[in-house]
């Protein structure tokens, strides 16, 4: 692929070992998964949340760009004998069809582009569970660009179309050596 994001992430990549945390907003949360299914990691990395879905027992696809990300989660996850299918792809409305996952997971990935198409593509009942960036940061982490970090409360209306379960927006509010400040939190429910 000759693309100067997927060349960028995989020049980042090359010199990553392995997946680091899952997303908070997951692996705080692991008891909304249902039992069995299909997930999706979406622009996953090196697949710390794909990895994760797959040990709770679902059947899981990890999306990114970076080709060189995906043949590392592949090879961790065959090792694991883990049932993830890495998919090497530029991300766009194209990527999705209807009703194909129980669970999307994204985190710190913003393409305001594509959220309707993320909910198509979740099955009825079907949670996503979402973390990135907010533009209110008290830390000096994540990208500068503010197209790749969200308004206040800007998950709760790209997503409106889903039941609300969780939210998480700690922002500047009271003791800010403590909470979560950089990163808005959000699962939601197709109905
Ligand atoms: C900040 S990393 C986050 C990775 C992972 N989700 C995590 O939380 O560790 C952003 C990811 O988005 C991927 N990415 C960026 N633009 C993309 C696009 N247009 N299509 C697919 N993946 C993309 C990058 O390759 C990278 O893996």
């Amino acid at each position: 692929m000759n693309n100067p994001v997927a060349d960028k992430w995989n020049r980042i990549y090359a010199s990553a070992s392995a997946a680091s945390n899952p997303a908070a907003v997951l692996s705080e949360n692991l008891f909304l998964l249902p039992q069995t299914g299909t997930a999706l990691d979406l622009a996953s990395g090196l697949g710390a949340n794909a990895l994760l879905l797959a040990k709770q027992g679902l059947t899981t696809q990890a999306w990114d760009i970076s080709a060189v990300a995906l043949f590392k989660l592949q090879q961790q996850a065959d090792a694991e004998a883990l049932a993830i299918k890495t998919f090497t792809r530029e991300i766009s409305t194209q990527s999705f069809s209807p009703n194909c996952f129980d669970v999307i997971v994204v985190s710190r990935f913003l393409d305001r582009s594509i959220c309707d198409a993320i909910m198509v593509c979740l099955k009825m009942g079907g949670l996503l569970f979402y973390q990135t960036y907010t533009q209110h940061k008290k830390i000096e982490l994540g990208p500068k660009n503010p197209r790749f970090l969200l308004a206040e409360n800007e998950l709760l209306s790209l997503f409106s179309l889903l039941k609300l379960v969780y939210y998480r927006e700690n922002s500047a509010i009271g003791e800010i050596q403590q909470g979560l400040r950089n990163e808005a939190l959000f699962i939601g429910q197709k109905v």
